[in-house]
């Protein structure tokens, strides 16, 4: 089976597993909104794709683990475009969850989408009692404080912002998750595929910087220009288009060479040669760039 198909059945079955008879319908709908279709699932690809490299042998835990984190990181996307964050219209090329369905059911799309991430890890403790705590710490500890999502979000209220610190928190963090899940899946320590994670997220967070200054809405999916528009520190900022390219060539190149040693190690660097081929942008659709 492709990954992608691999990564859809996953997520399809967590979100199933979320509805009833007697569940209430727009939130049962809401929750299905919010994660299909999807965008690039680049995280659970990368999760999978670890996996795969160091031998795959528990495959269902590897599923569960790729939807989990599927799973937040579609929560984080829901609740940051409510209002009290960045209040945007457009996410995945539609109307966000809550311009769909209202701010008390987008709320709840989250915090629900959250529970059932880890509901999904849980169940698989009762069959695989010695991986599943680890998979549950690892996302726990990606998702919220002092370095998680949350964190990453935090640091918008504040007024002196550690932008490295802001950027592995809000970004890399559940990079690594996906490198450290892979692994912790299959069965391996999970702290060597901590760099590998670090350095994937933070070319992310440069190509997303890179996509956001060049690419009109409707190529993004979701409004464009928002690091200027919301003052936010961004790579494009720092070194301009160029610089900015050439950073996250650089950082790509790191990543590749800080693969441990695996079965699937070649395969491992294609899959990221392919999604840096995927993120760096081509050409500007945006007027003004
Ligand atoms: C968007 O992530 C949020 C950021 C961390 C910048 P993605 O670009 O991976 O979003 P989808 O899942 O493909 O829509
Ligand atoms: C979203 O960050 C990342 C989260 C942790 C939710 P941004 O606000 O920078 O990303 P987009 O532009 O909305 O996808
Ligand atoms: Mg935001
Ligand atoms: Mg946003």
């Amino acid at each position: 089976m492709p990954l992608s198909a691999r990564i859809e059945a996953a997520v399809t079955a967590a979100i199933a597993s979320a509805q009833g008879a007697r569940a209430p319908q727009k939130l049962a709908h809401a929750l299905n909104y919010a994660v299909t279709p999807g965008g690039a699932r680049i995280r659970p690809t990368i999760l999978m794709s670890v996996a795969l490299a160091c031998g795959d042998d528990r495959p269902a835990l590897t599923d569960a683990a790729a939807a989990a984190l599927e799973l937040i990181h579609c929560a984080s996307l829901v609740h940051d475009d409510m209002p009290c964050f960045d209040d945007a219209d457009m996410r995945r090329g539609k109307p966000s969850v809550h311009r769909a369905y209202g701010e008390p059911l987008a709320l709840l799309t989250g915090d629900s989408l959250i529970i059932l991430a880890f509901e999904v890890l849980a169940k698989t403790a009762l069959t695989d009692p010695t991986r599943a705590p680890h998979l549950l710490l690892t996302l726990a500890r990606r998702t919220g404080m002092p370095g998680g999502i949350c964190a990453g979000q935090g640091w918008e209220s504040e007024t002196q912002i550690d932008l490295s610190a802001y950027h592995q928190a809000k970004t890399g963090a559940l990079f690594i998750a996906a490198t450290q899940m892979g692994a912790i899946a299959a069965g391996q320590d999970p702290e060597p595929w901590e760099e590998l994670g670090a350095r994937i997220g933070e070319a992310f967070q440069v190509a997303d910087d890179l996509r956001d200054a060049l690419y009109d809405e409707e190529t993004l999916g979701k409004p464009a220009g928002q690091d200027e528009l919301l003052g936010r520190p961004n790579a494009v900022a720092q070194l301009g288009v160029q610089g900015a390219t050439k950073r996250l060539k650089d950082i790509l190149g790191g990543a590749i060479a800080s693969i441990p040693s695996c079965p699937g190690e070649a395969a491992l660097a294609n899959m990221v040669r392919a999604q840096a081929e995927r993120l760096t942008p081509v050409a500007p659709t945006r007027q003004n760039s």
